[in-house]
């Protein structure tokens, strides 16, 4: 599939996103292993969510839906989960197949788990290390990539882990494997990450002890079933907030959009550019901080990106090179290496994109170095990434010319109904299907 996005595109209205990415992984798996009936309204209903979703099916828990965002999981237990009869596929989802590991690796039964192309090129091994640490039998592929397969039956011990990068997918994984092991577990991240898995335990009346930069909890406990009501997904509203704040007149408003402070980095950068947001309604729903987000058209400047606010942003950097590419001056862009290992090398491929368009984007080992500028028109190869095609749609609203998006079907990954809510916004994106 190919986007054909038009320049010309208006923004006003108000939408909400689909659900949070993060919280819809998380709300299946321990629903799953919870004691009870956990229901969950506001469920992402894209493809990453449902291949972990289909994963515990295949692992014997009875899940119904999702139908308009609610699904209800008839949780097993924490010993509960049945041998899956073949390998789990998690297609392009790299939070189910590094947060399964940990949940997986303290199980009676061998694992297999398997992904898309892109997917099998990205690193395991930052989730084996510390697993087999723990006691944990892990066989990676080639090149510590995937497939990744667990055998089962092994005694876990707690371990205190520090984590060599900022990633909640490593820190959720050895909390999780924790649950099943004896003792105690500790991580220690480097710089704070989104901590939904946290917060999430505890609503599930699992103790989790957070200090700092420290996270820890005690094997052995059990969860217990609740509701889940998932916030919209901040990193699906940050395309249209930076689609706002570079399109003239634009004036658009975000609902229910989750706001954890671990996950603001966006708003925190587009702001220090220039950009003119408001945070409004704000409430806390189930656990996490919501708000409507009012965007209004603002003219951008280049700035140094503070690097503490990289690991709070970084599922945002595409879309934020957008936003550079239509600033005044300078964004410099430094920390930054974990985007080169996301669903493609997002520093790489943003730079192509954008030079093809006619910005100036030198790449950097951690970062990028943007000048913004008049874009043009040209041919995008997104790398089946869908935060690669969706910024560029953003970008064709201040392209002089047409944006043609290659190999878009990714996109469904974290938000199906992205061209639609864009075009009702008044944006203009054709999909073409390739026969
Ligand atoms: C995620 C953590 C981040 C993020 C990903 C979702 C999560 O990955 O990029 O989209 O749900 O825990 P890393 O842990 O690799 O930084």
């Amino acid at each position: 599939m190919e986007f054909l996005a038009q320049p010309g595109g208006s923004l006003r209205g108000r939408v909400r996103v689909p659900g949070d990415k993060s919280i819809s992984h998380r709300s299946i798996m321990l629903g799953a292993i919870a004691d009870g009936v956990t229901t969950v309204d506001g469920f992402l209903e894209g493809e990453d969510a449902l291949s972990t979703l289909k994963a515990f099916q295949a692992m014997g828990v009875q899940i119904e839906g999702p139908e308009n965002g609610r699904v209800v999981i008839h949780g097993v237990g924490r010993d509960g989960l049945q041998a899956p009869k073949g390998e789990l596929y998690v297609g392009n989802s790299g939070t189910s197949m590094r947060l399964l590991a940990g949940l997986l690796a303290g199980q009676a039964f061998d694992v297999t788990m398997t992904g898309d192309v892109s997917l099998s090129k990205r690193p395991m091994e930052r989730v084996a290390v510390p697993l087999r640490e723990m006691g944990a039998v892990v066989e990676t592929g080639e090149g510590g990539r995937p497939p990744l397969t667990l055998r089962g039956g092994q005694k876990l011990k707690g371990i205190d882990y520090v984590l060599p990068m900022a990633s909640a997918q490593v820190k959720s994984c050895v909390l999780l494997a924790g649950i099943y092991a004896e003792g105690e577990t500790r991580t220690t991240e480097p710089a704070p990450t989104r901590d939904h898995s946290e917060r999430m335990l505890r609503g599930f009346g699992y103790d989790v002890a957070v200090d700092g930069a420290v996270a820890s909890l005690s094997g052995g406990g059990r969860l217990s079933a609740q509701h889940i009501d998932v916030p919209a997904d901040i990193s699906s509203a940050a395309f249209f907030m930076v689609a706002a704040s570079i399109t003239p007149a634009a004036d658009i408003t975000l609902e229910h959009v989750g706001i954890n402070p671990t996950r603001i980095g966006v708003i925190n950068i587009l702001r220090e550019m220039g950009a003119n947001l408001e945070v409004l309604n704000e409430r806390e729903v189930g656990g996490e901080p919501v708000a409507d987000i009012r965007v209004q058209y603002a003219p951008l400047k280049g700035i140094e990106i503070p690097e503490d606010q990289v690991p709070l942003a970084i599922d945002e950097f595409p879309v934020l090179f957008v936003a550079a590419a239509c600033a005044e001056g300078t964004t410099i862009l430094r920390g930054a290496e974990e985007l080169r290992v996301k669903e493609s090398d997002r520093i790489q491929v943003m730079a192509d994109g954008l030079a093809t368009l006619g910005i100036k984007a030198e790449p950097t080992p951690d970062g990028i170095i943007i000048e913004g500028g008049q874009m043009g028109g040209g041919v995008i190869d997104s790398h089946h990434d869908h935060r690669i095609a969706m910024s560029f749609s953003v970008a064709s609203l201040r392209a002089n010319a047409d944006i043609r998006i290659l190999e878009c079907d990714n996109v469904a990954t974290s938000f199906p109904n992205f061209v639609s809510l864009s075009n009702g916004l008044g944006m203009n994106i054709k999909v073409m299907e390739n026969v």
